[in-house]
């Protein structure tokens, strides 16, 4: 009996590893690795790029869900992320539910994603995913919608503003009309 619950124990955690390991993996390749912004940037980019009180937030690869509490807590705005990584979905959700914040958070990979409803895009990629994502962001965003690139800029566009908070680490703002 204590065999049998021993090897199901082992059988389940392996397989719950294996699931954080692939999605993670899955993530990575498909956007970025999971880096965080730090959360006086996410700040600054967030009012730079005007987020107003009840306007759509969307974090593309919401990591740990820095971004949208902030943006709900800080700025009253509806927050939504979409985290393809299982292992960073499970923790974003615990900390929005621990701050108490009135975000939204999608186990989702955002490039299926339709992104047409945002306001506010916040986005911290590698240059490959933002090349993949441009198109996209014209297609579906609307005039007067704002995207905020932590890191690294979009490979075609003019940003409207750029933040330096040093040398290495810059946000590109950009207004879409
Ligand atoms: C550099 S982290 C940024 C996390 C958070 N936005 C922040 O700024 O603190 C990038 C995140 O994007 C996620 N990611 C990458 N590609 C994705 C995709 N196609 N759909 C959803 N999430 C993705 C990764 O798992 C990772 O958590």
């Amino acid at each position: 009996m204590l065999i049998l619950f021993l090897t199901i124990t082992t059988l389940t955690a392996i397989v719950v590893l294996l699931s954080f390991a692939i999605t993670s993996f899955q993530a990575e390749r498909s956007g970025a690795p999971f880096f965080p912004t730090p959360r006086k940037y996410i700040e600054e980019g967030l009012r730079v790029a005007g987020l107003k009180k009840g306007e759509v937030l969307y974090d593309l690869g919401s990591g740990t869900g820095r971004v949208l509490i902030i943006s709900a807590k800080q700025f009253s705005a509806r927050a939504h992320g979409f985290e393809l990584s299982t292992l960073f979905y499970l923790i974003s959700r615990i900390n929005i539910f621990l701050s108490k914040a009135h975000a939204k958070i999608y186990r989702r990979d955002f490039y299926r994603t339709d992104l047409s409803e945002a306001d506010v895009i916040f986005c911290f990629l590698v240059p490959r995913g933002l090349k993949r994502l441009e198109k996209k962001l014209e297609n579906e965003l609307r005039p007067g919608s704002r995207v905020v690139s932590y890191i690294f800029p979009f490979p075609s566009w003019q940003p409207t503003k750029i933040i330096k908070f040093s040398d290495s680490k810059k946000a590109f703002v950009y207004f879409r009309n």
